[in-house]
């Protein structure tokens, strides 16, 4: 005698639930709404990885022109590994490298603004040493106090921090562009041919972009 009321008061309801939301699909979005969703980006490099370092070419432009469709999570770490909790830092490209990735996690860690963290770190992936990370610091407008982070033990917090999201997503290239936290094989590829025309992809797939917008045309 209940079973049957409450199916049918179930399948009531469901149907009300998919009405609503086939509606609600079909009203416009306020735009504040859309802004706020944004493509989300994790960036897996190291600091003197030739690689990475091509990808900047691509990273800084796109950055520049479609920032406010973008969430971005630099991650200076790579192929390193850390051994004795963060005692000693193994990188690829030797201590210089360490060192490079450890500068660029305190300054990214530094400010939540995220255009002065691609300047920071194109500029700096672009330096011959470490040397000029208080010149790229202050031409992105961060007043960092580099080295006293990168020599303490927040440089090593924050190396080990990288170390556990890189290994999240064992990465076998890097530089490796994961989009909203999903590793795609395909994607990758097609952003390092073509950053640009895959987050443009991506934002018209995700319905990121406000309709009519010029961006990305
Ligand atoms: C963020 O950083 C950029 C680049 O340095 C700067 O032009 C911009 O004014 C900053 N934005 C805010 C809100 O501080």
């Amino acid at each position: 005698m209940l079973k049957f009321p409450t199916a049918l008061s179930m399948s009531f309801l469901l149907g009300v639930m998919l009405t609503v939301s086939c509606w609600a699909e079909r009203e416009e979005k306020p735009r504040e709404k859309r802004q706020a969703d944004k493509l989300h980006i994790t960036l897996l490099y190291e600091s003197l990885c030739p690689d990475s370092r091509n990808f900047m070419h691509q990273l800084g432009p796109v950055h520049e022109e479609l920032q406010q469709y973008m969430d971005i999570q630099l991650v200076p770490f790579g192929k390193s590994r850390s051994e004795q909790g963060g005692a000693i830092f193994h990188c690829q490209h030797g201590p210089a490298e360490c060192e490079g990735n450890r500068v660029q996690s305190c300054v990214i860690s530094s400010t939540a603004n995220q255009s002065a963290q691609v300047k920071f770190v194109v500029c700096q992936m672009f330096a011959l040493d470490s040397s000029r990370a208080d010149q790229c610091a202050s031409e992105a407008g961060l007043l960092t106090d580099v080295d006293h982070c990168a020599d303490s033990e927040t440089g090593t917090k924050l190396q080990l921090q990288a170390e556990l999201v890189t290994k999240s997503y064992q990465p076998s290239f890097i530089p490796t562009i994961v989009y909203n936290g999903v590793f795609n094989q395909q994607l990758q590829d097609h952003s390092l041919r073509d950053f640009r025309g895959t987050v443009c992809h991506l934002l018209r797939q995700q319905n990121l972009l406000p309709s009519g917008s010029p961006v990305c045309q």
